[in-house]
């Protein structure tokens, strides 16, 4: 067996950790699990990886893996959330598990996530359900208990009467079933034989079994599978007489094994399921010796955390054998001889032995005990309450950076849990059916873009480049240009996978709501042609829409739109930018705009001015690049909505020229003020969107909320919600018509805006503790703030008041 001793520097870091975080503790490395999975994909290219959270759900743990490139395999609602936050995509997220509940099944569906893996003829017909209720086509995998076994798994859980999968023998019933109920897909088998194999010559029977049933089955389905999950099971050495898979050995063994299933079932690929392998490796147990005495002649070290946080080690489920470990001494000093020591936890039971009669030299109280292999099935798989001790605190090093993974629980949270509250009937609305378009199955395809946003609308807060990692994202592309005509736009969602080659504005504006959930900052950071590409194709020539939409052929575009004034607000009509005649007969331009969205990174946009000699209104096209030095651009600093960039604009004798102008020239408009009408036109239509903004992001912070456990409290917040979203789709289907009224697209968005405040207001009242310790959810806070702003408003005041406001609200 392997050598595990630590080297000087770790165990002075770990006597820091002990001393900075407490003990007891798990301590994680990195780079260990990253190495783990590079090891897992080079020896097994052909392999997709799923990280089965049983194993270690710990968020960081979990995000480093998912980070490394593997999918996530969950049993629980907490799991599922876990892999989500830590940036897995649905499409790569598995649910297993004999017992999983209804609202678990719910979530998954809604998600559409990879598969839910099926493990009774029940189970099928209850997915089945869901999915109608949702409009949805889930994708199940069968798992199957075979005929067959496979010795040398430790724990075997098929091939014998368990409470794991369907019985080999009822497979084909469960493949009929499963092809003929309607909102189900057939997408794959999954087969889990064991755990804890150590030898490759069982893991090779496993996947062979495994693979050729796989094989049989796909001749008898009507569509291929997309996958088969062979488990895995794959072990590490414990105890002495245990030596660590040879990955080398075990890749050569199933590498031409999957490549020959793989030539034969073209369509099909092959994943397997670790947890242990993935992460018991790169984890240390630490805890603290707090007495040594002697008990009959025998000598026992008591340490501050046991089989209460380590199960495992203490040998409960499996027999009772010794770790790998290492005594820390507290302070350097003369060793004396080796002894026979027993090292127990504060338990109230003989059983609570974590090394049993091992060889170690002079424990004393301080020193620390670091028990090896101790990454999978730690917290998560014991008593950590028995006795009111409570889970560790758990520690990540990725290397020089050190974090607290998981604090661990004050016991004053435990005791407040624990106060008694009225048991109220709540039947929680957030799955409520949602009305035409906030029910599309488009909105569903995009939920895979959270991670995305979320992570891009905290970069936005110091970096307004951050919009490009967005760009980078074909999705997003695509939604980005919508509005650009197709004769201009190279970035079609057509060539997306959300199954849509154009989009409708009510559509669009659900889209927008859903995005504003996963951060509105990121919208108003994209380079669409936004607000003034309406405007130029309701009023401007072709050449002009020419000109305005050419870059988006091949790449991002920022634009801008500049009405508002410092003295008039956004009252076009009183704006005091003007465009004067000189003498030698060149027009310029004058004035000032400030919270002008994105004009800093804009490549164009337009500009709200007048006529000098006939006082007519104007639009004047921009590139700003093209007049840097006529143009001094500044950034307002603002902490609510980044994203949006706001600037103030001062223009000073730009040049114009006729062919930058917009307005008069809009096919069929005789007058300036036809032109005008038809841009008004546009801002109606655009108007819902501030709605759609805000309510999308109060809806993020009910996401939030009931994440952390506010459900109840927030219940009446979310059917207020979901009752605003049913009028928006009213104003839509208004418009849709071609009938809008625009009183109701005005009453609309202050509704929604109130709400989004009335929210904001109530989580300090109610949700306190979440709110302080949740920093997304106090950035959505902040940014809801931030709506004001786009209320169109003339009111001057109410502009300045906002800027002082959204510039003191703290991060
Ligand atoms: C269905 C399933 N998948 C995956 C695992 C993870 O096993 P291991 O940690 O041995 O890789 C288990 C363990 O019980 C399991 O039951």
């Amino acid at each position: 067996m392997a050598n595990f001793s630590l080297t000087e520097e770790q165990s002075a870091q770990l006597h820091d950790v002990a001393d900075r975080v407490g003990t007891p503790f798990y301590f994680y490395d990195a780079n260990a699990l990253r190495q783990r999975v590079a090891d897992l994909k080079s020896h097994l290219p052909d392999v997709d990886f799923f990280y089965s959270l049983k194993a270690n759900p710990n968020m960081s743990v979990v995000s480093t893996l998912v980070g490394a490139g593997t999918g996530a395999e969950v049993s629980s609602r907490l799991e599922l959330e876990t892999a989500l936050e830590a940036g897995a995509v649905p499409a790569r997220l598995l649910m297993v598990g004999p017992g999983k509940s209804e609202t678990d099944l719910e979530r998954a569906v809604q998600l559409g996530i990879k598969a839910i893996v099926v493990e009774s003829l029940d189970e099928l017909d209850q997915i089945d359900r869901i999915a109608a209720v949702k409009g949805r086509v889930q994708s199940v995998a069968l798992r199957i208990n075979p005929d067959f076994q496979v010795h040398g798994a430790r724990l075997a859980m098929s091939g014998r009467a368990t409470q794991f999968g369907i019985d080999q023998s009822a497979m084909l019933n469960a493949v009929d079933r499963a092809e003929s109920l309607p909102h189900l897909r057939l997408a794959g088998l999954h087969i889990y034989m064991g755990t804890r194999i150590l030898q490759t010559k069982t893991l090779y029977e496993n996947t062979r079994q495994i693979l050729n049933l796989a094989h049989v089955l796909i001749g008898k389905l009507a569509e291929p599978l997309d996958f088969v999950d062979v488990g895995g099971g794959f072990g590490v050495p414990y105890f002495e007489d245990e030596a660590a898979l040879d990955l080398a050995n075990v890749g050569d063994a199933l590498r031409p094994l999957i490549k020959s299933f793989l030539d034969k079932n073209l369509k099909t690929r092959v994943a397997i399921e670790l947890g242990r392998y993935m992460v018991a490796e790169a984890g240390l147990f630490v805890t603290k010796v707090a007495q040594v005495k002697m008990s009959k002649n025998e000598q026992f070290a008591v340490c501050d955390g046991g089989s209460n946080l380590h199960t495992a080690a203490a040998g409960q489920g499996f027999i009772r054998r010794n770790f790998p470990f290492t005594l820390l001494p507290a302070t350097p000093r003369a060793l004396g001889e080796l002894g026979i020591c027993t090292m127990t936890g504060p338990l109230c039971t003989p059983m609570d032995v974590i090394l049993s009669a091992v060889d170690v030299v002079d424990p004393v109280a301080g020193d620390l005990v670091c028990i090896h292999q101790s990454g999978a099935y730690g917290p998560s798989a014991s008593p950590v309450n028995f006795l009111g001790f409570g889970g560790p605190a758990e520690v990540m090093a990725d290397g020089d950076q050190l974090t607290v993974a998981q604090a661990a629980p004050a016991w004053q949270d435990r005791l407040a849990a624990q106060r008694p509250k009225p048991v109220r009937p709540a039947k929680l609305p957030n799955d409520a059916p949602l009305p035409e378009p906030f029910n599309h199955e488009v909105l569903h395809r995009i939920t895979p873009l959270k991670g995305l946003f979320e992570k891009v609308g905290t970069a936005l807060e110091n970096d307004p480049e951050a919009w490009t990692t967005l760009w980078d994202d074909t999705t997003v592309r695509a939604l980005t240009t919508i509005g650009v005509p197709d004769s201009h736009n190279g970035f079609s969602l057509a060539e997306t996978d959300l199954g849509i080659s154009d989009c409708s504005h009510a559509l669009h504006v659900a889209v927008i709501e859903r995005l504003a959930q996963f951060d509105p900052s990121c919208i108003l950071a994209l380079p669409g042609p936004s607000l003034s590409g309406g405007a130029v194709l309701a009023a401007g020539s072709d050449d002009q829409i020419d000109r305005f939409f050419n870059a988006y052929r091949s790449g991002p575009q920022g634009t801008f739109f500049a009405v508002t004034e410092p003295e008039v607000g956004s009252d076009a009509s009183k704006g005091t930018t003007i465009v004067t005649t000189n003498s030698d007969g060149r027009m310029v331009l004058n004035g000032t705009k400030m919270l002008v969205g994105g004009v800093a990174r804009a490549k164009i946009g337009l500009v709200f001015a007048q006529m000098e000699n006939t006082g007519a209104a104007v639009l004047v096209m921009l590139s700003p690049q093209d007049h840097s030095d006529c143009l001094t651009i500044t950034r307002l600093p603002a902490s609510g909505l980044a994203g949006a960039d706001l600037c103030h604009v001062e223009m000073r004798d730009v040049p114009i020229t006729p062919d930058m102008l917009i307005g008069a020239r809009t096919p069929g408009a005789t007058t300036l003020r036809d032109g005008f009408m038809a841009i008004n036109g546009v801002f109606e239509r655009n108007r819902p969107v501030v709605a759609a903004l805000a309510l999308g992001n109060a809806a993020g912070m009910l996401d939030r909320l009931e994440m952390a456990g506010h459900a109840t409290a927030f219940a009446g917040m979310r059917r207020r919600y979901a009752s605003l979203l049913g009028r928006l789709a009213l104003v839509l289907e208004d418009q849709a018509r071609g009938r809008p009224r625009s009183h109701r697209i005005s009453e609309i968005k202050h509704q929604a805006i109130a709400f989004s405040d009335d929210l904001v207001r109530r989580i300090p009242l109610q949700a306190a503790t979440t709110m302080f310790t949740d920093p997304r959810l106090r950035r959505k806070m902040r940014d809801a703030k931030a709506f004001e702003y786009m209320e169109g408003t003339s009111n001057i005041h109410l502009l300045n008041a906002f800027r002082s406001f959204a510039s003191e609200v703290p991060a």
